[in-house]
């Protein structure tokens, strides 16, 4: 049997690029991507094809779905918080536009195949809201149905998503009849912030954790926009594509939500510091924080609780923040400055 074919949409992106590799890797799938800027040489090789194009273009989705018998789809693209603020309306429909065009495509795909394709979507912290740091303190691990009062156009955008999917597994075109088996298999999982050792994340507000790092591992001072108590969930890369794929792979029947929290460790600011100057001592760090990417910061959970994916489809982070650290951040940070950069063309 041919291998199924996957969609990543935002494939040039933090997580886009991670997730080829390990698929690519995996050998089980052929990938197909689009993202507004073509992927770098490196990655062509991980893909059946690649489109440079925006997700708001339905003609180009169309023109994807006609040429490859998608069975899952990856939604990545999204802008994130911090430029969600700086330019809401835009926000709006890359976020909800963009996946409405993406959710029907693959409606319509599941009707062509006669099976529900599988549509896995990275939804946030930021959907959380919470009104001060003392409750934030109260709370500490929070569950899925709590504080959902996104203060950010960005997590207003995931948590409406989130709602579109399930709407979109369930119940769209109810009047029409549209028959069960050609609805697709919406599953959403929320992401802390995320570290990357490859890569740093652009128009994010938990940015602060991996510029830190980076900016460490360059030899460059780095000023923090958030103050040192500042504190969220984080999680490796290769723990977030992990966890997309364990989600992706589940037993339908299993699924109790179509929403899933899922964490590996939570740390602030300053231990952030700490952990990064016992690698890089010479770092230099300080603290100038931005009113507003402070409030957002504060405004999402300390931790939180993942016990409905570890109960429903075995959820577990394979790295604690020791682990992150040790045998994933540092060495292959280590090793991604030190090499000479490639050639210029
Ligand atoms: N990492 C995202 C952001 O900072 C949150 O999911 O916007």
């Amino acid at each position: 049997m041919a291998k199924p074919v996957v969609l990543i949409t935002g494939a040039n992106g933090e997580i886009g690029r991670a997730l080829l590799k390990r698929l690519h890797d995996d050998g089980r799938y052929r990938c197909v991507t689009v993202d507004l800027t073509p992927l770098p040489e490196k990655y062509r090789p991980y893909c059946l094809e690649t489109y440079a194009g925006n997700i708001m273009d339905k003609y180009l989705l169309d023109q994807v779905a006609a040429h490859h018998e998608i069975e899952v789809v990856f939604h990545l693209a999204a802008l994130l918080s911090t430029r969600g603020e700086r330019d809401p309306e835009l926000a709006h429909q890359v976020n909800v536009e963009g996946t409405l065009h993406l959710l029907r495509m693959a409606t319509n795909q599941s009707g062509r195949l006669g099976r529900a394709v599988r549509f896995v979507f990275p939804s946030s912290i930021a959907v959380y809201g919470l009104p001060n740091v003392e409750e934030k303190a109260r709370v500490g691990r929070i569950k899925e149905e709590q504080w959902n009062l996104p203060i950010t156009m960005y997590g207003c955008n995931k948590l409406y998503c989130e709602q579109l999917g399930r709407y979109f597994t369930q119940h769209y075109r109810q009047l029409g009849a549209l028959a069960t088996a050609a609805r697709l298999d919406f599953r959403s999982l929320r992401f802390p912030g995320l570290i990357s050792a490859e890569t740093v994340p652009t128009g994010g507000t938990s940015d602060f954790g991996p510029e830190m790092l980076h900016a460490a591992a360059q030899g460059q001072p780095y000023q923090c926009f958030v103050g040192p108590d500042a504190k969220i969930p984080f999680m490796a890369m290769p723990d977030a594509v992990e966890s997309m794929i364990a989600l992706l792979e589940a037993d339908r029947a299993r699924l109790r939500s179509t929403v899933y929290n899922v964490g590996a460790f939570s740390v602030s600011a300053r231990e952030i510091e700490a952990r990064v100057k016992r690698a890089f001592p010479k770092a230099q760090i300080t603290y100038v924080p931005d009113a507003v990417r402070a409030k957002i910061v504060d405004s999402w959970p300390e931790d939180v609780d993942d016990a409905r994916a570890r109960e429903d489809w075995g959820w577990k982070a394979a790295y604690s923040w020791e682990r992150a650290f040790d045998e994933y951040l540092v060495p292959s940070i280590q090793k991604r400055y030190s090499e000479p950069p490639p050639p210029a063309k």
